[in-house]
């Protein structure tokens, strides 16, 4: 299965013995955007870039349009895109070369795994020239084409994306308008959208006004499988994500972590302080999720709405150290404790699972999350982490120290290219758990220094 295949190229070996994460790929893969400009090419291509990262595929944009600002350094106005131009058509070919070279450092020097090729493309050419490049080294190619005819979503594209390009830094919104369409119809005169017939042996997938119908052809793979169904599950439907902890546990109280204990009176107060900030919030259609565990279920239960219990979405599992305080997993596993502190990401505690792990089990949540509308998740500490780190496209080095205090809502919006976040705290105090990297992580280290992060706690 291609699941348990190994990189076959020698160079890439990987080698951690206890990894979780499946062997998405056997040879490096190239996705290449298809389309008009406006066409929302360069939200899928950074949207699907983080999405990949996040379930751990070494992926890069690669944006054509950079390079050429970079090349040209001046105010690219529309006759710059003529297909007449000839100077500009020499700039314009010798940046995608260059894109192309790079593109081959990042996946023999970067051991890069995927590269999203996000330029327009649209001549036949064109595609030649990538595939023609793709097949001399060896990679794969799937092409991601939008189609989109309705002229009110392209102008809202412009408005929201466009204008706030380099290239229309310093000049009149209208006469940028006026120049952009002017863009789209030089595109125009040279654009072959892929063909059902002639294109029939290409991997693609074409997505028709943001997708309303869908067209896939020839996957090869599991990651170009993988690829198709997250592109088939992403909206742009404007809502909001909140995600919080349960309210303050009994254990929380005295420091101990996992286990399965029920909300202290502190957290029974944010409980009902999260009905109240849920209610003024005014959705009519929003969804509540929590994990099976009584902490997040008590939460939920105080909303006085109907919820769904996610398996999922349980604390991660803490193995032989489950229901002990950090000083007690000091005392009993320094060593384990040390091992931890060197490789949050990847640790994974005896009997238990890892953050690495927690990824893995999450992605259906974050799969519905993306076809979900408004959404509430009341989860735990590490799995909102894990949410979170998707949603601001964090690195897994980053992921496990994300700050994610009790009592505290996180609302995501989705605002062009990425995500704005809120922070609300409901004003119900509540104890800290979180711990920060110390700075010793040795195993030999004194034990002082490894609970010297620890937070306060009874
Ligand atoms: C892809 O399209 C971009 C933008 O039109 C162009 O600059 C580039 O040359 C194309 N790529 C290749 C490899 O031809
Ligand atoms: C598709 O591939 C087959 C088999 O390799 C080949 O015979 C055929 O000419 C190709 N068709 C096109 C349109 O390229
Ligand atoms: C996501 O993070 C990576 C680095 O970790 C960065 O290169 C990339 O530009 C970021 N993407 C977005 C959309 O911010
Ligand atoms: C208590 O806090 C820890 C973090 O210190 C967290 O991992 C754990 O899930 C929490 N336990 C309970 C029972 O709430």
């Amino acid at each position: 299965m291609e699941f348990r295949k190994r990189w076959t190229q020698g160079r890439r070996v990987r080698c951690h013995s206890t990894a979780s994460v499946p062997q998405f790929t056997n040879s490096p893969t190239m996705i290449v955007m298809v389309g008009l400009p406006a066409r929302g090419k360069t939200y899928i291509s950074k949207k699907l870039t983080r999405y990949l990262n996040w379930i751990g595929v070494t992926t890069k944009v690669f944006n054509v349009g950079q390079y050429r600002r970079d090349a040209t350094r001046s105010y690219n106005s529309f006759e710059f895109f003529r297909p007449d131009n000839e100077e500009a058509m020499k700039i314009r070919k010798s940046c995608a070369i260059a894109a192309l070279k790079d593109v081959c450092d990042y996946f023999t020097r970067e051991l890069g795994q995927v590269v999203v090729f996000d330029a327009t493309n649209t001549t036949l050419e064109r595609r030649e020239v990538i595939l023609g490049f793709a097949e001399e080294n060896g990679y794969k190619v799937f092409f991601v084409e939008s189609i989109c005819d309705d002229l009110e979503i392209i102008a809202q594209n412009i408005k929201q994306v466009k204008l706030s390009s380099p290239d229309y830094k310093d000049c009149d919104k209208e006469e940028a308008v006026a120049d952009f369409l002017k863009r789209i119809e030089c595109y125009k005169m040279t654009y072959i959208p892929l063909d059902d017939n002639k294109d029939r042996n290409l991997s693609y997938i074409k997505i028709f006004n943001v997708g309303s119908r869908y067209l896939v052809n020839r996957v090869q793979d599991h990651i170009q499988s993988r690829i198709v169904y997250y592109l088939m599950n992403i909206h742009v439907t404007p809502r909001s994500i909140y995600l919080s902890r349960h309210g303050e546990s009994e254990l929380n109280l005295s420091g101990r972590i996992g286990g399965d204990s029920g909300l202290s009176p502190r957290g029974a107060k944010f409980a009902s302080a999260l009905g109240t900030y849920m209610r003024g919030q005014c959705i009519s259609d929003l969804k509540v999720w929590t994990s099976h565990m009584k902490r997040t279920i008590q939460t939920a239960e105080a909303l006085g709405v109907p919820y769904e219990q996610w398996k999922a979405l349980n604390e991660i599992d803490a193995g032989v150290c489950e229901d002990m305080t950090y000083e007690e997993i000091q005392e009993h596993y320094p060593e384990e404790f040390a091992l931890r502190d060197q490789d949050k990401y990847r640790y994974r505690y005896p009997k238990g699972e890892s953050y690495e792990d927690l990824v893995q089990r999450l992605e259906p949540v974050i799969m519905e999350l993306e076809r979900q509308e408004n959404v509430l998740v009341i989860c735990h500490q590490a799995v909102m982490r894990c949410l979170l780190a998707y949603f601001l496209n964090k690195t897994a080095h980053e992921l496990p120290y994300l700050k994610c205090p009790l009592h505290t809502v996180l609302k995501l919006t989705p605002v062009a290219y990425g995500c704005k976040v809120e922070s609300v705290f409901l004003n119900v105090e509540a104890v800290n758990t979180h711990r920060d990297k110390p700075v010793n992580v040795d195993v030999d280290r004194e034990p002082a220094e490894a609970l010297e992060t620890v937070p306060n706690h009874i």
